[in-house]
């Protein structure tokens, strides 16, 4: 059995590597051999001893060490459990259908599991039984007691695999816990406390940005590290989802967008243009008559540039001479030497539009329709220039200097947010169209997944794009929302000790996975040889011509009873070829991978004799297909894809689908120059040459093996387009990643700290130097500003110091610190005793996270328009990337200067308890209060929000207690709490609820 399996495996690395790993299969099966002699407690006893053993063990290194060892033991131990239960027929329910236990776990899923382990990516081909393979992984790791999880790409997967190998992790005496999208957090914080958790990637990334990013105190997080993590599905999970991140996000204060005062303008452009590029095709089509090729190929090329949608455009492409003529032009166009006509030829349209980049371009003309009397207001300023002139001018002096500047800043930000505005509408009228990228329901444009035609309700378009659609359709427009925490996929998992992947189709993306996850790639064997028939693509001219053809085809299936499954790439393509069949008389399901549970039931029966299932290549995604009676005699299960996809990988996964466990299958993919994949990416060349000598009828087909060649060669090229704008996206991240990390962390060990007071110190002894520095440590020619320095003393702590009492001057800077974090502390450790030492540390708690979160919020928010700040920039020839970086990092330690400068500000500000605040205000030698104080709110008001609300008046502390009260500030004393619910416990720390407690209503 082995040594056939051995033979297999393709690619002598991933060779070299399995036969390595083939004695611990060997040993495994010892093992179980010898199992088969044990009672079930004693085999059970197995679980709990090690499980003592490892938490002896204090390093995850050592651990890991000892979880090698025990390995073969371990596997063995969960596959003779398996075998006994199948022995036994065992009946459970998942997802409350009756199910009997039928596996016991094949070699090469041992193999995989220990790839997993191992901390890499299984490919193991569909329905070769990856739910069965985790199993093996997650009992052994999850037996250091760290929780392990187990990533699926829905809901409805993460409760069916988790009731399903649950019967098998329960038979072993582990706990297993499923998170759900509705579930409360203490319900989710029990389930991650479980063994084994299983759940989606988007609930497990947006449960760690509320735990690290929301969460006050330790109570309210609900899990508990990120030790090991398997990824079912991975590529589906770490690539395609990768592309947009999780975001939590509420509603922007202020929204600046001028997407509806545009929209009109914009319409008239997009029509003005649409009749340009119509004439510029007519034009075109004569002088292709006249046979003049090369002018004919420079219009096509132009209308190209400006509506590359356009009909007459596309219907010419399908004559191959025209096509070439096309080709021609853009080809030397693109060469540097001809770079100036290329920018004349733009001109001569209103704005320029790539299919390929998603850019837009507006030109002089196009400009001047939208503002005639000011076409400038769509360039943007040179602004260095601008201030280098400012500078440079003699007459002005320098508050003139900087006040111009600030204008001109101004002036520069509101047209950059027109031009955002106006090329997202651009964008919007002519590459996004209705029912492709997205749908209308419900008042509302509903994203589409180009990759896997799922609707992805909730999501967004970034940057303004979804307004600019809402605008288009005429819907509603959404407020622009504020980021509150956000993080990508690939930055989520990167958080794990430990990661792991399985997929039946990771080989084609092995090099991302190994650049960004550093997760290398297994191809394991399959149990049974495949007996998939892989048949040519068949290509045609246009679109129509290849659905009939697939219609002709899902016909011929029907009526012989073959079971087809057919792929489509987007929920259009679904529904049209769902009417085409309706018209047909021919019964079939549509699937668009919008209700999973239900879509999961139907893709079952997809092998039944003489059904045909339409689905988007997600839909029913992980769900077995197995035949029907007899099919197997009819060729088994036939997959027709309608579109060659942009990645090589969702085809393969798309034929995987049938053929399973050595079932027999065959696949036929069709494909037509329509395509987008084609237009755009096409070897169009060679193509057009191919067709031109096979001068193709009307419904007429071309099929050879090298075709599918160049269909592959095109994808790849797409394949790697798209890895560097994933890339470039990751690159951007990395920079708030690690701010995030560094501000998650300071959150983290102020919830988790005993003594938060420490941590206030801190902040005093950091703070307050630097802004003796910054008022005392003269430069050069400069004075120290001690005045100013003790107004800011003043105004920020009750210390009433006068200059004659301060007596700054006679000291120096080192020792002007040291004087006064003394005098702080002490100020602080007097207010403070007049409180609730337990509340005193809630408070404090609360100071530093206020400041934190409010800031790290803003900070998130200067960070999104500095990312599309940095893409205008691109115009002036620089790096956004660098300028980004550059400029975030600067952003960032401003940032972490200002959460101390705040936690400072609000120091004496804040209190526990308005009563002991009385208190402390009492024993102060004078108390003034400012003539006209807000009134303050009663202290048993509950706190409102987290805002912070002004209630007093803060008195100046008497130096030493004499002679205080020289100044009076008129600064409001703020309290501020955090939001507490009426049922929570006080934050008084009482012990009672806040109801019954502070928050009683008088
Ligand atoms: N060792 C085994 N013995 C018998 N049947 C097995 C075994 N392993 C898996 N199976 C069966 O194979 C089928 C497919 O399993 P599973 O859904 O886990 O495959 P998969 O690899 O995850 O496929 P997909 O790529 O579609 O997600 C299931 O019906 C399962 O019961
Ligand atoms: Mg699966």
């Amino acid at each position: 059995m082995v040594g056939w399996i051995l033979k297999k495996i393709l690619g002598s690395k991933n060779q070299r590597e399995l036969k390595r790993l083939m004695p611990i299969v060997h040993r495994t099966n010892e093992f179980d051999e010898q199992f088969k002699s044990l009672s079930d407690e004693a085999l059970r006893a197995k679980t709990a001893i090690w499980k003592e053993e490892l938490a002896q063990i204090p390093e995850l290194e050592d651990q890991w060490k000892r979880l090698d060892e025990i390995l073969p033991e371990a596997f063995a131990v969960v596959k003779n459990a398996a075998r006994r239960l199948k022995d036994r027929q065992d009946t459970f329910t998942v997802c409350d259908q009756p199910m009997k236990w039928d596996m016991v776990h094949f070699d090469v899923q041992l193999l995989g599991g220990i790839v997993l382990h191992r901390g890499r990516i299984a490919e193991m081909a569909t329905g070769e039984g990856k739910t069965l393979v985790a199993t093996l992984p997650l009992y052994l790791n999850a037996l250091t007691g760290r929780g392990v999880h187990l990533v699926t790409v829905n809901d409805y997967l993460a409760r069916r695999d988790a009731e399903w190998m649950g019967r098998l992790y329960d038979f072993l005496g582990l706990t297993v816990g499923c998170i759900q999208h509705d579930q409360e957090p203490d319900f989710r914080r029990e389930q991650y406390a479980m063994d084994i958790t299983y759940g989606t990637n988007s609930e497990f990334g947006f449960d760690y940005l509320r735990d690290n990013g929301m969460a006050t105190t330790r109570e309210q997080q609900v899990q508990r590290g990120y030790y090991y993590a398997i990824v079912d599905e991975v590529d589906s999970i770490l690539i395609d989802e990768a592309r947009t991140p999780l975001i939590i996000s509420g509603p922007a204060t202020i929204s600046t967008h001028q997407y509806d005062k545009w929209k009109p303008l914009i319409e008239q452009l997009v029509r003005k243009q649409n009749m340009l590029c119509n004439r510029l095709a007519s034009e075109a089509l004569e002088k292709f008559e006249q046979g003049d090729v090369e002018t004919g190929g420079r219009l096509m090329f132009k209308v190209k540039l400006g509506q590359p949608r356009n009909k007459q455009l596309l219907r010419m492409m399908e004559d191959p001479d025209k096509r070439r003529a096309v080709d021609k032009a853009e080809l030397s166009f693109y060469q540097d030497t001809r770079k100036e006509e290329l920018f004349a030829l733009k001109e001569e349209l209103f704005f320029t539009i790539d299919e390929k980049s998603n850019e837009s371009d507006l030109s002089e003309q196009g400009r001047n329709f939208l503002n005639p009397d000011d076409p400038n207001a769509f360039v943007l300023p040179d602004l260095i220039n601008e201030f280098t002139e400012i500078d440079l001018d003699p007459s002005l002096s320098q508050e003139e200097k900087d006040k111009r500047k600030a204008e001109r800043q101004q002036h520069c930000d509101a047209q950059a947010e027109r031009i955002h505005n106006i090329s997202q509408l651009l964008r919007a009228y002519c590459l996004f169209e209705k029912d492709v990228q997205y749908v209308i329901e419900e008042n509302k444009v509903v994203i589409v997944d180009e990759f896997t035609g799922r609707k992805m309700p909730g999501r967004r378009w970034s940057d303004g794009l979804h307004q600019a659609v809402e605008a288009k359709e005429g819907v509603q427009i959404d407020r622009e929302t504020q980021t509150l925490a956000t993080i990508t996929i690939q930055n989520y998992f990167r958080l794990y000790q430990k990661l792991a992947g399985m997929t039946g189709t990771a080989e084609t993306e092995a090099a991302e996975f190994h650049d960004i996850y550093k997760l290398d790639v297994n191809v394991i064997p399959t149990n049974r040889p495949v007996a998939r028939k892989d048949h040519n693509d068949r290509i045609y001219k246009t679109r129509r011509e290849k659905y009939s053809a697939v219609i002709n085809e899902i016909r011929d299936c029907h009526t012989r009873e073959q079971p087809v499954l057919v792929g489509t790439v987007s929920v259009e393509a679904s529904e049209l070829l769902s009417r085409m069949l309706k018209r047909e008389k021919i019964p079939h399901n549509v699937l668009n991978a919008k209700f999973h549970m239900q879509e999961a039931e139907i893709v079952s029966r997809a092998g039944q004799p003489g059904t045909v299932t339409i689905s988007t290549n997600m839909a029913g995604r992980g769900t077995d297909i197995k035949l029907g009676a007899s099919v197997a005699d009819r060729g088994g299960l036939f997959v027709i894809g309608t579109e060659r996809h942009e990645a090589r990988r969702i085809d393969r996964q798309l034929r995987g689908r049938c053929a399973r466990q050595g079932d027999p299958g065959s696949s036929r993919f069709y494909v037509s120059f329509e395509d987008d994949l084609m237009r755009n990416f096409g070897a169009a060349d060679r193509m057009t040459r191919i067709m031109e000598r096979f001068g193709l009828e009307e419904g007429q087909e071309l099929e050879h093996r090298w075709l599918n060649k160049s269909v592959e060669t095109a994808q790849k090229r797409v394949e790697q387009r798209n890895y560097l704008i994933r890339k470039r996206t990751l690159d951007f991240d990395d920079v708030m990643n690690m701010q995030r990390e560094v501000v998650y962390t300071y959150r983290n060990e102020t919830i988790e700290s005993e003594e938060p007071r420490t941590l206030i110190y801190e902040v005093i002894d950091e703070a307050v130097p630097a802004k003796v520095q910054e008022y005392l440590a003269a430069e050069r020619d400069e004075e120290p500003n001690y005045t100013g320095f003790l107004n800011w003393v003043n105004t920020t702590f009750p210390l009433g110091l006068t200059k004659e009492k301060a007596q700054f001057e006679t000291r120096t800077v080192d020792e002007n610190a040291q004087f006064l974090i003394g005098k702080i502390k002490d100020a602080y450790e007097r207010k403070s005793s007049h409180e609730e030492p337990s509340a005193v540390k809630s408070l404090e708690r609360y100071i530093i996270l206020n400041a934190i979160d409010r800031l790290w919020q803003e900070h998130l928010y200067a960070m999104d328009a500095l990312r599309e700040g940095v893409y205008l920039r691109g115009y002036a020839q620089k790096d956004p990337l660098i300028e980004y970086k550059t400029e975030a990092y600067d952003m960032f330690v401003e940032l972490m200067a200002n959460i101390k400068n705040e936690v400072l500000h609000n120091l004496f500000r804040s209190t526990s308890n308005l009563q002991a605040f009385e208190n402390f205000l009492a024993t102060l030698p004078q108390f003034l209060m400012r003539e006209h104080a807000p009134t303050a709110p009663t202290a048993n008001a509950p706190a409102r929000g987290r805002q912070l609300q002004p209630v007093g008046a803060m008195a100046a502390v008497g130096e030493d207690g004499d002679g205080a009260g020289e100044m009076t500030l008129d600064l409001p004393i703020r309290r501020s709490m955090p939001k507490v619910g009426r049922n929570e416990p006080c934050p008084c720390g009482s012990g009672k609820k806040y109801k019954n407690c502070c928050g009683r209503v008088a």
